[in-house]
């Protein structure tokens, strides 16, 4: 018997063929719907959001590939209602995506003969189910951030201003020999505005931006996740100027050593081999970021790849003093500036996230002493110095020195100076 896995892939892989015989039209809307039912069911047990959302996708467009099979057969023997009234489910509001609600047909017929295939291929979104879900996917078009939301890490923001943003603005003066870098890699300790960064740029940036991580490549919908990093590339590049954001790049492409898994160096070769491809082709205004905190497990022919490679260092006492400023404007306070001296002379090992925590668990100290009639009356203490000397008991850094050296000394044989 065919796994579930095997029918969503043999769903998957549906296309109207007028040669095709009703037969074939039958046995194809079968599978749809066995494959349909079964992910309404998978739907009941799901508790994780992004989980759902991914297979909600898939339902709205599998629904809509069945309509298009349906669509082909003698429309005396099938019925009109559209197939979605057959699943009597709760969850049937689910939004279809206008590019994906057009069939296949409709567009053959858009492409007049006077139009070159190239140009309808570039406006026309994809039939192929792999790169419409990376549309609806890995393509980000998170909530807006701003770089000033982001403390210190100037280097690190002018460096991307000059690659990513000024080339999308004005693409006929960066080319040739000032044509912007192809890859750009991010590393340093962890919680230190890695994932930030790549955020800002894709509210800042006009490119195409384009979010993937480990997470998004094992969803065991999508099979085999090397057509997936195919289909990321194509449809990069056929949105250019566009961004593709590897985030935990580690965790994706390491190096790849002996006993590992079969599945995950497929993956690996193909991101290397169309890294290349992005790389080679001298037109494409396609970029590669990725983010690491473990540079020390990537593949050399990765690093290769990425001739930018960017040390997001622990904040300094400025960045930290306006980190905790920048969080403190958001409670009532009565800190001097001393007392924010002081508290960043304590927190020199302290990555961004654990200032954030640190200001986070001082802000609670006041709501611990209040009692239920002050909380009642919204009578709460201000945060004060005292906040933060528990606090900083609590909260610990990070970071210990000694991987600290580790990434000083990585930088220093194979960081952008
Ligand atoms: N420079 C910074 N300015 C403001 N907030 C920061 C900064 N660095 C870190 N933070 C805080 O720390 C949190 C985590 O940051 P982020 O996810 O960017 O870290 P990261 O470098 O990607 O870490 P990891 O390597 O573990 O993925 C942010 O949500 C933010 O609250
Ligand atoms: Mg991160």
């Amino acid at each position: 018997m065919a796994s579930v896995n095997d029918l969503i892939d043999q769903a998957l892989q549906f296309k109207c063929n007028p040669k095709s015989a009703q037969y074939e039209y039958n046995k194809a809307l079968n599978t749809f719907y066995e494959v349909i039912q079964i992910l309404f069911e998978s739907l009941k047990q799901i508790n994780e959001q992004n989980e759902i959302q991914k297979t909600k996708t898939l339902i709205s467009h599998l629904l809509n590939q069945a309509e298009q099979c349906k669509s082909q057969l003698n429309p005396i023997k099938s019925s009109s209602d559209p197939i979605s009234q057959i699943f009597h489910h709760p969850i049937i509001d689910i939004q279809i995506p206008q590019y994906i609600s057009s069939s296949p047909q409709v567009k053959i017929n858009k492409q007049t003969q006077n139009e070159p295939i190239e140009k309808s291929k570039k406006s026309n979104p994809s039939d192929d189910p792999l790169e419409a879900m990376i549309e609806t996917e890995i393509l980000d078009t998170s909530q807006s951030m701003k770089w000033e939301d982001i403390s210190g890490l100037a280097n690190a923001k002018a460096m991307l201003h000059e690659a990513v943003i000024l080339p999308s603005q004005y693409p006929n003066i960066f080319t040739g020999i000032r044509a912007p870098p192809k890859g750009i890699l991010l590393f340093g300790p962890p919680g230190t505005g890695k994932t930030l960064l790549a955020k800002a740029l894709a509210s800042q940036s006009s490119a195409c931006f384009f979010s993937i991580s480990a997470s998004s490549l094992t969803s065991k919908f999508y099979g085999e996740a090397e057509k997936l990093v195919r289909a990321l590339f194509t449809v990069a590049k056929r949105k250019q100027p566009s961004v593709v954001f590897i985030d935990e790049v580690d965790s994706i492409l390491s190096s790849r050593g002996q006993g590992e898994h079969e599945a995950s160096r497929r993956v690996k070769t193909e991101f290397l081999v169309q890294m290349d491809g992005v790389r080679g082709a001298g037109d494409d205004r396609v970029i590669l970021i990725a983010a690491t905190n473990r540079p020390q497990e990537l593949d050399e022919a990765v690093i290769r790849r990425f001739p930018k490679r960017v040390y997001i260092d622990l904040p300094n006492e400025d960045t930290r003093e306006d980190l905790i400023k920048h969080q403190l404007s958001k409670v009532s306070n009565n800190l001097s500036e001393s007392n924010i001296k002081t508290i960043v002379q304590q927190t020199r090992l302290y990555s961004g996230s654990d200032l954030a925590a640190l200001c986070k668990e001082a802000a609670m100290e006041p709501l611990r002493k209040a009692t239920n009639e002050d909380l009642k009356k919204g009578i709460i203490q201000e945060m004060s110095f005292e906040s933060f000397r528990i606090a900083l008991n609590v909260i610990r850094p990070s970071v210990s020195p000694s991987s600290l050296e580790f990434y000083t000394e990585w930088n220093s044989q194979f960081g952008s100076k």
